[in-house]
C-alpha cells in the first residue's frame, strides 16, 4: 500500500469547491428513478443517461471531483465507443466504483440488515483498479425505529465496513466508508444525533482494529437531521450546528475528507445545509457533497429520456453541481437558485 498516493486521491476527492457525483444506483434503484420520469430502464437508456451526465462540461470540469459508478456502468462505452470511465478521466474527475452487493436481512434482528459483498472482493477490486477506479464505496444502512438499531446491527455493519476498507487500501483504492443512518422515521434530530454518534464511534473503532489508515479514506455520513415524518423539524442552522458538533466529536482529524449523502433531503435543503456548515469553520477535514438524488433529480426530470432534452438535462445538472460547489466553500445563497429559475 502506498499511503501517500491514497492520501493524495482522498484529498482530491474533497478539494474545495468540488464534490462527488453518486451515480451508482443499482439496476433496481435506477429503474425506480426512470419509472418516475416514464423512461424504460434498458441498458442503452441507462448508458445514454449517464453519458449525458459525464459529458456535462461545466459540471464535470469545475464542480465534480469524482464519480461513483455501478458495476454495469464501469464496463460500458459511450455511443461513440469511448469507455465511460475515459469520459470521466478526460474531465479531470476520478472514477470510483460501488462494490457492496446490497443488504440482506440480519438474522435474529427483525427489521435490520447487514450489507454484503466481501466474498471475492479482493479479486473484484483488482479488476476495477485495472479499469481505472481509484476509489470505492460501501454503504451500510442503519434504520431508526422502535427498539432499533440494535448493537448487533451496528456491530456487524461496522465490522464489514472496516473489512471492506482494509481490502480497498491493500488494492491501492481509497475506500468511501458510508454508514448511513436513514431519515425515514418519525424520530427527532437529537435521536438521529445519538444513533449516528454510536454508529460512527463503532465504525472508527473497527477501522482501527483492522488497521485501516485513516489518512487514506473518505467518510460518507448522513447529517444530524430529523426523520422525514418527525413532527419536530429543524432549522438549517440547527442541522448545521449539530452535524458539525457530532462530526467533531466522532471523526479524527487524520481523515482527509467527509462527503455527505443527501438521503432524501430536497435538492435545496441538501445544498443549504452543507453551505451553513462551512459558516462554522475552520473545520479539521475537507467537507463536501457526495449526492445522488440531490444532484440528479433535476437533470432526470429535464431529460425525461428524450435526445432533444440532453442540453436541458446537462444545464440542470451543471446548475445543481455549481450550487453544491459553492456550498462546499460556504459561498452559496438561496437567491442564486431563483436567478437560475
Ligand atoms: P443520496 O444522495 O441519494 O442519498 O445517494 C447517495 C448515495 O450514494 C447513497 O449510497
Amino acid at each position: 500500500m502506498n499511503l501517500t498516493e491514497l492520501n493524495k486521491i482522498a484529498t482530491a476527492m474533497v478539494a474545495p469547491g468540488k464534490g462527488i457525483l453518486a451515480a451508482d444506483e443499482s439496476s433496481g434503484t435506477i429503474k425506480k428513478r426512470f419509472d418516475a420520469i416514464g423512461v424504460e430502464s434498458t441498458e442503452a437508456n441507462r448508458r445514454d443517461y449517464r453519458e449525458m451526465l459525464f459529458r456535462s462540461k461545466e459540471a464535470m470540469n469545475q464542480y465534480i471531483s469524482g464519480v461513483i459508478l455501478y458495476d454495469e456502468t464501469i464496463w460500458q462505452d459511450a455511443k461513440d465507443g469511448t469507455p465511460l470511465v475515459k469520459l470521466i478521466e478526460q474531465s479531470g474527475a476520478i472514477p470510483g466504483i460501488k462494490v457492496d452487493e446490497g443488504t440482506q436481512a440480519l438474522p435474529m434482528c427483525p427489521g435490520e440488515t447487514v450489507t454484503v459483498g466481501l466474498d471475492k472482493l479482493a479479486e473484484r477490486l483488482k479488476k476495477y483498479y485495472e479499469r481505472g477506479a481509484r476509489f470505492a464505496k460501501w454503504r451500510a444502512v442503519i434504520d431508526i425505529g422502535h427498539g432499533i438499531p440494535s448493537m448487533t446491527a451496528i456491530g456487524v455493519n461496522a465490522h464489514a465496513l472496516a473489512r471492506y476498507a482494509a481490502l480497498c487500501q491493500a488494492a491501492q483504492i481509497v475506500p468511501i466508508v458510508e454508514p448511513e443512518v436513514l431519515m425515514d422515521g418519525d424520530h427527532d434530530i437529537d435521536r438521529c444525533y445519538e444513533v449516528t454518534s454510536r454508529v460512527l464511534n463503532k465504525t472508527f473503532q473497527e477501522l482501527r482494529v483492522q488497521r485501516v489508515a485513516l489518512e487514506g479514506m473518505v467518510l460518507k455520513p448522513n447529517m444530524a437531521i430529523p426523520g422525514k415524518k418527525s413532527p419536530k423539524q429543524a432549522s438549517v442552522e440547527e442541522v448545521a450546528e449539530k452535524t458539525i458538533r457530532l462530526l467533531k466529536a466522532c471523526v479524527p482529524a487524520a481523515v482527509p475528507g467527509i462527503a455527505f449523502l443527501s438521503g432524501g433531503q430536497s435538492d435545496e435543503e441538501a445544498t443549504a445545509h452543507l453551505n451553513a456548515m462551512h459558516k462554522l469553520g475552520p473545520l479539521p477535514w475537507g467537507l463536501t457533497f457526495s449526492y445522488g438524488r440531490a444532484l440528479q433529480a433535476a437533470p432526470q426530470k429535464a431529460w425525461s429520456g428524450r435526445p432533444e432534452n440532453v442540453a436541458a438535462g446537462q444545464a440542470a445538472f451543471s446548475h445543481r453541481a455549481r450550487m453544491n460547489g459553492l456550498a462546499s466553500r460556504g459561498e452559496w445563497q438561496s437567491s442564486l437558485e431563483k436567478k437560475a429559475a
